[in-house]
C-alpha cells in the first residue's frame, strides 16, 4: 500500500506594486531562499480592483479598504507560494510587523519600508487564509512539486 506524506505547509506571499517598482524582488526572494524555504509557484500579475477586493475581503469594513485595493491593483504584483516547515508563521516573521515603524531591523519591512500603506509585501496570516489565498491566486496546475537540495531527508 502506497503511503503519501502529508502535504508540506505552504503560504501565499506577494510583493506588492511598491516592492516591484522599487526593484526589491530579488532582495525579498533571496531572504526566503536563504532561510531554506522552497518556491513552488510564482507569477507577475496586475490584479483587477475586483480581484484585489476578493483578496482583502476580510478587511472590507476598514476605512483603508478602498485605498488598499486601489493600491494592490495599481501595478504588477509578484505572487508566490512558498513551502516549508512553519513557513506561514516564519514567513510573517521574515516580513516583520504590518507597520514598518514597528517592524524590527532585520525584517523585510524593518529594513526596506517606512509607511503602512506602502509596506511592500503581503503574507498569509494563518493556515486557513493561506489555503484561500493560494486558491485565489493560483490554479492547481501552477503549483509545482519537487525536492530541493536544502530539504533534509525524511527521518
Ligand atoms: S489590522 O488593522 O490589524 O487589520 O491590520 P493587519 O491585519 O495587520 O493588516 C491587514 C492589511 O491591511 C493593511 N493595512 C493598511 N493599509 C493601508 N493603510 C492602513 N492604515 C493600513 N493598516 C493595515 C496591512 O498592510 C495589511 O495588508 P497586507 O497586504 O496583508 O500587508
Amino acid at each position: 500500500q502506497e503511503v503519501h506524506a502529508a502535504q508540506m505547509e505552504r503560504t501565499f506571499i506577494a510583493i506588492k506594486p511598491d516592492g516591484v517598482q522599487r526593484g526589491l524582488i530579488s532582495e525579498i526572494i533571496a531572504r526566503f531562499e536563504r532561510k531554506g524555504f522552497k518556491l513552488v509557484a510564482i507569477k507577475l500579475v496586475i490584479p483587477t480592483k475586483s480581484f484585489a477586493q476578493k483578496h482583502y475581503h476580510d478587511l472590507k469594513e476598514r476605512p483603508f479598504f478602498d485605498g488598499l485595493c486601489d493600491f494592490l491593483s495599481s501595478g504588477p504584483v509578484l505572487a508566490m507560494v512558498w513551502e516549508g516547515e512553519g513557513v506561514i508563521k516564519y514567513g510573517r516573521k521574515l516580513i516583520g510587523a504590518t507597520d514598518p515603524q514597528k517592524s524590527e531591523p532585520g525584517t523585510i519591512r524593518g529594513d526596506l519600508a517606512v509607511v503602512v500603506g506602502r509596506n511592500i509585501i503581503h503574507g498569509s496570516d494563518g493556515p486557513e487564509t493561506a489555503k484561500d489565498e493560494i486558491n485565489l491566486w493560483f490554479k492547481p496546475e501552477e503549483l509545482t512539486s519537487y525536492t530541493s537540495n536544502q530539504e533534509k531527508p525524511d527521518s
